[in-house]
C-alpha cells in the first residue's frame, strides 16, 4: 500500500517537474526555431558521404509533435545548406510544401521556415550540406595516419550541428534518431549511436540511436576506421596505425567508468568507447554519447593525459545526462564535468595526482582571469548576439569546478555526494538552466542543512566576476617541493643533475615550466633544454608549455620545433596561445605568418576561425 503511494508520488513529482522543466527555461537566443510550439522527437537521416564534393547529401524526416495546437509552420536552424525540396506527411500522403530560407545571420545562420498543412505529423527535408560547413571536417589522405585515404569527422557543439543538419538546434529539447548513411566501401562511418563493428564494409550501414539527446550530440565520422575490444563495455575505433597504443594508453576506461558509477549511479549508455581522430580535431576531447571523440595529442605512451578521457566520460552524466538548457549555462556541463574529472582522477590514480591536476588548472584560470573581458568571467555568463564559441574559456570549466569544490568543502563530501548523484538522477535525459539549478540547489542542499552557505554566496559565485575571496586554493605538496628545487637552482644552490627529475611526472614538469621566473635569461632556458631535451619532448603538453615560455623569452632555438608542432596540431588549446603570443610581438608577425600559411590548411575550420581572427585583431 505504502509502496504504491511512494511510485504515486514519484510519478506524479515527475511528470510535474518534466513539464516544470520544459517550460521554465531561460529562451534560448542562439535558436531561431520555434521550439516552444513544436518539437522533433526523432530524426531519420538518410545521407551519402561525398568526399569529392565534401558534401553530405540527402534527407533529413522529423517526427513532429506540437505542443502549440495552432502551430502551421515549423522554424528550423540551418547554416550554408542547399535545400532542395520539403515535404509533409498527414499520416497517409506525402506531399511538398513551401519553404523559405532567410538570409544567413553570421552567427545563427539562416532560418529555414516550413508551412505546415494540417495533421502534418513528419517533415522530410532534401538537402547537402556544403564544402565550408562550420561542423564538419574533411581531411586528404595526407592529414590522417595513413596516409592512404580521406577521413571526415563532425564537430556539432555549440551551434555547428546546424551546418549538416537542418534543425531545431538548441540543447533544451532531446531527440533519439535513426540513419541510414552510405560512403565509399574502403570506408566505414560511425556515429554517436549504437555501434557493431562485426559490420560488413559494404558501403550502407544503419545506426540506431533510442536515447534521446540533444541535437549537439549528433556526431559522424567516416574513414579507415578499426575496432578494438578493451573491456566489455569499452573499445577503440582509430586508424589501424595507432589502434594499438589508443588501447594501451586508455586501458583504464573501465575502472573510470567503474568509479564513477560507484560515486553517481549507473552509466546510463550502455557501451562507450573511444574514436580516436587525426591531429587536426579541434578539441581534446568531445563527448558524443556511446562513442567520446578524442584527440591523438594525448597518446603520450604514459597515461600522463588520461584526464581527458575521465573528463568526456564524466559528461555521460553531466552534460548527456543533464544538460544545459542555453548556451549560458556551458558552465553546468563543463562545471560539473571539471568536477567530477577530479573525481574520478582522484579514485582511479589517487589523490597527489588529481590535487596537482587541480593545482594547475587553477593557476590557468588565474593567468586566464587577467585577460578576459570581466563581463566573461561569470559563470552565467551573457553571449547574447555573439557565436558561443567566441566566448570559450576555462570559466566554465575551472570556475565552475571551484564552486562544486567549494560547496563539498562546506558540506561534506558524503552530503555532497548524495546530493549531486539525486541532482544526475531527478534531471535524467532533461535540460536545465541557472535559474532552476539554483532553485534546486536552494532546496536540496543550502535550506538542507542551514547556516552552511547562504543565498548570496552562491550568488556571488554565479552572478559576480572573478573569484570569491573564500575560494578554494587547491595546494599539491608535490608542487612544493618542485618549487623548492627550483628556487635552489636559481640560486645556485643545486646543480640541474642533482634535481630529483627522475621522480617528476608530467605534472611536476608542467608546474615546473610555468612556475619559472619571468626574468630567467636564455643561458638558464638553454641549459634546461640540454639537461632535460624539452623542445624534443613527445608530450605535447609538456612542449606546449616549453614553447610558450621561449616564444616569450624570444629564444630562437626552438623555431623549427614550434613550425613542425603547429603544423602537426589542430588542437585549439594547445596551438592558440601559441599564435597569441607570438603576434604580440611585431617582429614576429612574418615567422608567425610563414608558420600559418603552412598549417592553415591543415586545421579545422573553427580552429582557422580563431587563428584568422587573432591575424585580424592584432594588425
Ligand atoms: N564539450 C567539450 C568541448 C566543447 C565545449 C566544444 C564547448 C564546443 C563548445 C569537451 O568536453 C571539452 O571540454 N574538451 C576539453 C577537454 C579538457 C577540458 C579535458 C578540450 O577539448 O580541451
Ligand atoms: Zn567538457
Amino acid at each position: 500500500m505504502n509502496r504504491i503511494f511512494v511510485y504515486l508520488l514519484a510519478f506524479a513529482t515527475s511528470l510535474l517537474t518534466s513539464q516544470l522543466g520544459a517550460s521554465s527555461f531561460e529562451k534560448d537566443w542562439h535558436t531561431y526555431s520555434n521550439y516552444q510550439q513544436i518539437v522533433t522527437t526523432h530524426i531519420s537521416l538518410d545521407l551519402a558521404i561525398d568526399f569529392d564534393k565534401k558534401q553530405l547529401i540527402g534527407s533529413i524526416e522529423h517526427q513532429i509533435e506540437y505542443l502549440d495546437k495552432n502551430t502551421k509552420k515549423l522554424v528550423l536552424d540551418t547554416r550554408d545548406l542547399d535545400i532542395h525540396k520539403v515535404e509533409t506527411f498527414d499520416g497517409k500522403n506525402w506531399q511538398k510544401t513551401n519553404f523559405v530560407l532567410a538570409k544567413r545571420d553570421p552567427v545563427r545562420g539562416s532560418q529555414l521556415t516550413i508551412s505546415l498543412p494540417s495533421a502534418t505529423a513528419k517533415v522530410k527535408i532534401y538537402y547537402n550540406s556544403r564544402p565550408e560547413a562550420s561542423g564538419l571536417q574533411w581531411l586528404k589522405p595526407i592529414q590522417t595516419a595513413g596516409k592512404k585515404l580521406p577521413f571526415m569527422f563532425s564537430q556539432s557543439q555549440a551551434i555547428h550541428a546546424r551546418s549538416w543538419l537542418p534543425i531545431q538546434d538548441t540543447p533544451a529539447m532531446r531527440v533519439s534518431y535513426s540513419a541510414d548513411i552510405q560512403t565509399s566501401t574502403s570506408l566505414r562511418p560511425i556515429m554517436s549511436a549504437k555501434n557493431d563493428p562485426e559490420w560488413k564494409k559494404d558501403g550502407r550501414y544503419h545506426f540506431e540511436m533510442p536515447q534521446a539527446i540533444p541535437t549537439y550530440l549528433i556526431a559522424i565520422a567516416a574513414g579507415n576506421i578499426h575496432y578494438q575490444a578493451m573491456s566489455k563495455q569499452t573499445a577503440i575505433y582509430a586508424e589501424p596505425e595507432i589502434l594499438k597504443a589508443s588501447a594501451k594508453e586508455f586501458e583504464d576506461t573501465q575502472a573510470m567508468i567503474d568509479a564513477t558509477e560507484k560515486l553517481y549511479g549507473k552509466y546510463r549508455w550502455t557501451d562507450y568507447d573511444l574514436l580516436i581522430l587525426p591531429p587536426s580535431f579541434p578539441f581534446g576531447g568531445m563527448e558524443n554519447p556511446r562513442l567520446s571523440f578524442i584527440t591523438p595529442t594525448v597518446i603520450a605512451g604514459d597515461k600522463s593525459l588520461v584526464s581527458l578521457i575521465a573528463h568526456e566520460l564524466a559528461h555521460s552524466w553531466s552534460g548527456n545526462l543533464v544538460t544545459n538548457a542555453t548556451w549560458r549555462d556551458l558552465w553546468l556541463n563543463e562545471g560539473f564535468t571539471s568536477y567530477v574529472e577530479n573525481r574520478i582522477m582522484e579514485e582511479v590514480y589517487g589523490k597527489k595526482r588529481a590535487i596537482m591536476e587541480q593545482a594547475l588548472a587553477v593557476q590557468d584560470l588565474k593567468k586566464e582571469l587577467v585577460e578576459l573581458p570581466k563581463a566573461d568571467t561569470i559563470l552565467h555568463v551573457d553571449i547574447e548576439g555573439r557565436d558561443p564559441d567566441d566566448a570559450f574559456s576555462g570559466v566554465p570549466y575551472t570556475k565552475g569546478q571551484l564552486f562544486l569544490m567549494y560547496l563539498e568543502k562546506r558540506f561534506g563530501r558524503e552530503n555532497f555526494d548524495q546530493f549531486l548523484r539525486k541532482y544526475f538522477d531527478q534531471h535524467a535525459f532533461q535540460s536545465i538552466d541557472t535559474a532552476n539549478f539554483i532553485d534546486y540547489l536552494k532546496v536540496n542542499l543550502i535550506n538542507k542543512f542551514p547556516g552552511k552557505v547562504s543565498m548570496e554566496q552562491v550568488s556571488e559565485w554565479i552572478n559576480q566576476p572573478l573569484l570569491p575571496s573564500d575560494a578554494p586554493s587547491p595546494r599539491s605538496n608535490a608542487f612544493d617541493k618542485v618549487k623548492q628545487n627550483m628556487d635552489a637552482w636559481l640560486r645556485d644552490d643545486l646543480k640541474l643533475v642533482k634535481m630529483p627529475t627522475g621522480e617528476w611526472t608530467v605534472h611536476e614538469w608542467l608546474y615546473f615550466i610555468n612556475n619559472l621566473p619571468e626574468s630567467i635569461n636564455l643561458k638558464r632556458l638553454n641549459q634546461l633544454d640540454q639537461q632535460f631535451q624539452l623542445t624534443q619532448s613527445t608530450n605535447n603538453e609538456i612542449a606546449h608549455a616549453w614553447l610558450l615560455l621561449n616564444i616569450k623569452k624570444n629564444n630562437p632555438v626552438i623555431n623549427q620545433r614550434l613550425e613542425n608542432y603547429m603544423v602537426a596540431i589542430g588542437r585549439r588549446k594547445l596551438i592558440v596561445p601559441l599564435y597569441k603570443e607570438l603576434l604580440k610581438e611585431n617582429s614576429k608577425r612574418e615567422f608567425t605568418k610563414m608558420i600559418y600559411k603552412k598549417a592553415r590548411p591543415g586545421y579545422h575550420p573553427l580552429a582557422q576561425g580563431t587563428i584568422d581572427a587573432l591575424f585580424k585583431k592584432t594588425k
